[in-house]
């Protein structure tokens, strides 16, 4: 007979206190230690002067460890989605843990497959779509390259100048920007194109002559023949840079043309984020091949999945390709819940509304403020760009510093970005508020008082 021994369960149920791990929550003592044990690599991201350490969040509002409040801005680099501490995502979270923490996809679960239904019906309903989920969007994006090629069996692969698409071998030697590229040889066979930034591109604004730059690299750079293209129609650690219309249509016939897959990363722009449906492809009139999923699927929960349709992803039927966490029931009904709360919440039509009043914001104050040369954006994902001069749009990376700085002191949590790190990228959770519009003007208008005092 199968036995019903759960002394483990029983020993820790009669005293759980005794298994609780204790929190230091003393200033100096975490960042001490974080000091002493963390590795180098993961030490070097920091984005203030000074550590902050947040002990608390709700919706779109953070508390650091001495009580300060913040409106968050920036979503922890665009992971939360839904918001802190939402309620949906952490009944569904424990309801899942409660049962079974994990199980691997040899095994058959209900919930990744129940989400990979509702996740698939977010797509055009004209072509069959199938998942395969992942824990990270970088993974995500290597798995996306290894499709292409094996669906296509061509090795060239055309990514975009001043795109990010993650840390791993494969994402990084799709990542055009030098900061996030380390000096040793990545693969082979990624080809770049100029991206068509209609602000500071090499073209200045336009299509037609990025387009042709594509040509030639797909003509003078490959085989001729290509796997496929990246491209985030928003780039995002680029610095918000939103690719314009009839680049990515005329990009798609291209590489089709050429026989390759496009492939759309979604990572940032994707979950409602642009206020423009789901996926911000659709505002660009084309259907992808494959699309990258991760960060805002799971409100922070590990979670990336990459969508292909169907006869695509059949090219991996009979090879091995297996992520031990790939699927976590845990982070499926997290992901599960994110779709629940955008859809009925309607967070898609918050962040179109609630992201034109931002923006508004952004653009008076340039308006007022010489050195904002540049302001951008869709929905919640916007940016304004610090110059040295409006003429010849030299970066003002340090100044762009002290207001980050400044930003911090009045309130708001915000990122700095862009491959001259003069960028103010404005991303917060898709559940801000109007009346959040006014806090975040205030904290700007005085960012920027006070950034213009010290000059
Ligand atoms: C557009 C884009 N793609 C891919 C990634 C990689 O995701 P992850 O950090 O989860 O590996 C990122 C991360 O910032 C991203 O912004």
């Amino acid at each position: 007979m199968i036995g019903t021994n759960t002394k483990i369960s029983e020993t820790i149920n009669s005293d759980p206190k005794k298994f609780e791990s204790q929190t230091d929550w003393n200033t100096d003592a975490i960042v001490e230690r974080r000091e002493r044990f963390y590795a180098a690599s993961q030490r070097a991201f920091v984005p203030y002067d000074t550590p902050l350490i947040f002990k608390h969040g709700q919706d779109q509002y953070l508390w650091d460890e001495k009580g300060n409040q913040y409106l968050d801005c920036l979503s922890q680099n665009l992971c939360v989605s839904i918001g802190y501490n939402n309620p949906a995502v952490t009944a569904a979270v424990q309801n899942q843990a409660e049962q079974i923490q994990h199980c691997t996809t040899m095994f058959f679960h209900p919930v990744p497959a129940h989400f990979a239904e509702e996740l698939t019906a977010k797509f055009p309903q004209d072509e069959e779509w199938v998942v395969h989920f992942m824990n990270s969007g970088a993974e995500a994006i290597d798995f996306a390259l290894l499709l292409a090629r094996s669906h296509t069996g061509n090795n060239d692969v055309v990514s975009l100048a001043n795109s990010y698409h993650g840390a791993t071998f494969g994402a990084q030697s799709l990542t055009g920007i030098s900061n996030f590229r380390h000096n040793i040889s990545l693969l082979n066979g990624i080809q770049f194109a100029p991206n068509p930034d209609q602000y500071r591109g090499i073209h200045g604004d336009g299509v037609q002559p990025y387009l042709e730059d594509l040509d030639r690299t797909i003509h003078y750079g490959t085989s001729g023949q290509i796997a496929g293209m990246f491209i985030e129609p928003i780039q995002g650690y680029g610095g918000i840079i939103p690719l314009p219309k009839g680049y990515v249509s005329g990009a798609f016939e291209r590489v089709r043309a050429a026989g390759g897959l496009c492939i759309v990363d979604e990572v940032q722009s994707g979950f409602g984020r642009t206020g423009k449906g789901y996926w911000s492809f659709s505002d660009h009139d084309v259907v992808p091949d494959i699309v990258v999923l991760a960060k805002g699927i799971g409100n922070g929960f590990p979670l990336g999945a990459v969508v292909a349709k169907k006869h695509i992803a059949e090219a991996m039927a009979n090879k091995f390709y297996f992520n031990t966490y790939g699927a976590n029931p845990v982070s499926c009904a997290a992901g599960r819940a994110v779709l629940q709360v955008i859809d009925q919440c309607n967070l898609i039509d918050n962040a179109k509304n609630v992201g034109e009043a931002l923006l508004n914001v952004l653009k008076n104050l340039q308006q007022k403020y010489d050195i904002i040369g540049d302001v951008r954006g869709q929905g919640l994902m916007m940016a304004a760009e610090l110059v040295k001069d409006r003429k010849t749009k030299e970066p003002a990376a340090d100044e762009m510093a002290r207001l980050f700085q400044l930003t911090r002191k009045y309130g708001l949590v915000a990122s700095k970005s862009g491959a001259h790190k003069n960028v103010l990228r404005i991303c917060p959770p898709l559940c801000i508020q109007m009346e959040d519009v006014t806090f975040f003007e205030e904290a700007l208008s005085g960012s920027f008082a006070e950034l213009y005092q010290s000059f």
